[in-house]
């Protein structure tokens, strides 16, 4: 997408054909830094600290990391550990182990000379299809919302939660993929953006990219969903997701089963957006999906700008307080209208699903 004018993805390979370059997200939106990856090491350490996060983006950056490893090793052993170390940098997204074993899968049967250009052609192919499918799925929204402004004649009101933008993919988003189709078809409309505690992707990266875009939005406090959702001031939720079940459970960063349960008690309908990456064909449940705990620092502070220009961390609790961080939770299908996806909208069930992916009745 474009920022001031010049268009970007969250994701590149450089013309020396051995650096990886992406945007620091835990820079902005105060500061736009690119940040530069040259080893396996610093692809995991980019994954799990978040410089770059949304399951798709986490898998074209483990794509690139598996690259970067054979770049040092490229034999069988060095194959095995480079994927090994990526699938355990963040457990919750499945696009992460989806991307390793495709990488696996194409480069194993090569000698150890071929490996490194076919892992530099696989990689790029995981990126470029992620643009395509993001877009594909982006156009399927679109009618949702094209359908709202029909039945509403004003602007259309679409919460979301967290980041599910182009950051969290390598180009389009997710769940933001019908807002910017929706704009660019020139339908007025306006997002609410939850902040997302506790990272604040909502505010610090969906704020982000809807600014940059020139869409209306509003960011609201986590609590105040329910509240507008009983107003009538939603017309539609649309989020992302970073693992669905084969039965339709959707799992998603904290705080997104509560926005739904409040969308199924006021009627407003509650989408999920994704490619077919996202989907893990192997859980049925939803609640067996392993949901990532992370530092209590991350909701012990916060940071921010201060009034002088600074970024700082700031505590916000006693010294003594312990937090818990569970970062994602599951949603489960009853709860879910419609599923988004490349190949069109279906319902949040293994029926639904099947309909879209029929060869997964197979396997
Ligand atoms: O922890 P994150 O920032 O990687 O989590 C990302 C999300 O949960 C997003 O909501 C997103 O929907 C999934 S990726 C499109």
């Amino acid at each position: 997408m474009n920022i001031n004018g010049k268009p970007w993805r969250t994701i590149w390979l450089e013309p020396d054909s051995r650096t990886v370059s992406i945007i620091d997200q835990t820079q902005l939106p105060h500061h736009f830094e690119i940040v530069r990856l040259t080893t396996a090491d610093e692809a995991v350490l980019a994954i799990r600290n978040m410089l770059v996060r949304g399951a798709p983006l986490i898998g074209a950056a483990a794509a690139y990391g598996v690259f970067l490893g054979l770049l040092a090793d490229s034999s069988d052993a060095g194959l095995g550990a480079v994927c090994a170390k990526l699938v355990q940098a963040r457990p919750t997204a499945i696009n992460l182990r989806w991307a390793v074993e495709r990488m696996k899968t194409v480069l194993a049967p090569l000698p150890p000379q071929e490996r490194l250009d076919a892992a530099r052609e696989e990689a790029a192919m995981i990126c470029e299809e992620d643009v395509r499918l993001n877009e594909a799925l982006g156009k399927h929204g679109l009618r949702l919302i094209e359908e709202q402004y029909q039945r509403k004649g004003r602007p259309v009101n679409i919460l979301t939660h967290c980041n599910a933008g182009w950051l969290a993919t390598v180009d389009w988003g997710t769940a933001l993929a019908p807002i910017f189709k929706a704009q660019q078809a020139g339908i007025p409309l306006h997002v609410w953006v939850d902040e997302t505690r506790p990272r604040n992707q909502g505010a610090h990266l969906t704020a982000w990219e809807l600014a940059a875009a020139g869409i209306d939005h509003h960011l609201i406090a986590d609590n105040s969903g329910g509240h507008l959702m009983r107003q009538g001031q939603v017309d539609l939720c649309i989020v992302g997701t970073d693992r669905t079940t084969a039965c339709g459970d959707v799992c998603n960063k904290i705080g997104t089963y509560l926005k739904a349960l409040a969308a199924a008690d006021n009627g407003v309908p509650f989408y999920v957006a994704l490619p077919g990456s996202t989907i893990d064909w192997t859980l049925e449940d939803g609640l067996a999906i392993p949901i990532e705990e992370r530092a209590e620092e991350e909701v012990l502070w916060v940071t921010g700008l201060t009034e002088d220009g600074q970024v700082r961390r700031v505590r916000i609790a006693p010294e003594q307080t312990r937090a818990a961080n569970p970062a994602f939770d599951v949603t489960p299908a009853r709860l879910v209208t419609g599923l988004i996806t490349e190949r069109g909208i279906c319902a949040a069930s293994k029926e639904g699903l099947l309909t879209l992916f029929p060869s997964q009745s197979l396997g």
